[in-house]
């Protein structure tokens, strides 16, 4: 059984994907880490996440790395992952990785899993909220981690998060018309992860 999460950042995806896998026995992929791989490959080797040849580099090399890094959860890191994440190559060399881990049955969350990595996912799902919500999320995992923040900083770094994932032109964040929508403003993770296990049985 193949699951695809997609949703923007800090809507509650990694945390659903994470207890279907749990449910139903199979693996988790959490495709932004790979991302944030390449992003944190490219500012530790001194270059810059907007060089395109740079990024490419670093995506050939991101099998070597840590997928646990903590390193990989820096802001910097993942406004740097969004950056690197626009460019086609980038995205076209972490896809078999991707495909290879769907293949054998896994929950694979991120922008564009069940519009490009895995189209025929037996189950989608484009989870939502707020970016309001989203950003208070983020700031209490980050205070939650002891990492000093500045709420107005986190909110407008999420924003411009959003409109880069949504607008750039390969593999844009968008709701597949086969996707069950949903919106985690006003729903905790637990009743998120049974009406999602009710979706999927009814299926
Ligand atoms: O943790 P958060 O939701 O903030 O982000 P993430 O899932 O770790 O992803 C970091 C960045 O990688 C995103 O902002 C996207 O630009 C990119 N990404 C992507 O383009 N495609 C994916 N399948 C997953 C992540």
């Amino acid at each position: 059984m193949i699951i695809a999460v997609d949703g923007p950042a800090a809507s509650g995806k990694g945390t659903l994907a994470r207890r279907l896998a749990a449910h139903f026995k199979i693996d988790h992929l959490d495709t932004g880490s790979l991302y944030r791989c390449v992003a944190l490959g490219v500012l530790r080797a001194g270059r810059d996440p907007n060089n395109e040849s740079d990024a490419i580099t670093a995506a050939h090399d991101v099998r070597s790395l840590d997928l646990s890094d903590p390193d990989l959860r820096d802001e910097k890191v993942g406004n740097a992952a969004s950056t690197v994440a626009q460019f086609p190559a980038v995205r076209q060399i972490l896809l078999d990785y991707q495909r290879q881990v769907a293949a054998a049955g896994a929950v694979l969350d991120g922008r564009d899993i069940g519009t490009v990595v895995c189209p025929d996912a037996d189950h989608k799902f484009y989870v939502t909220a707020s970016l309001e919500i989203r950003a208070e999320r983020r700031i209490a995992e980050l205070l939650d981690r002891g990492v000093a923040v500045s709420p107005d900083e986190i909110r407008e770094e999420m924003a411009v998060r959003d409109r880069l994932d949504r607008e750039r032109a390969t593999s844009p964040l968008i709701l597949a018309s086969d996707a069950h929508l949903l919106d985690t403003t006003n729903l905790d993770i637990d009743s998120a992860f049974s009406y999602a296990l009710t979706l999927i049985e009814q299926n």
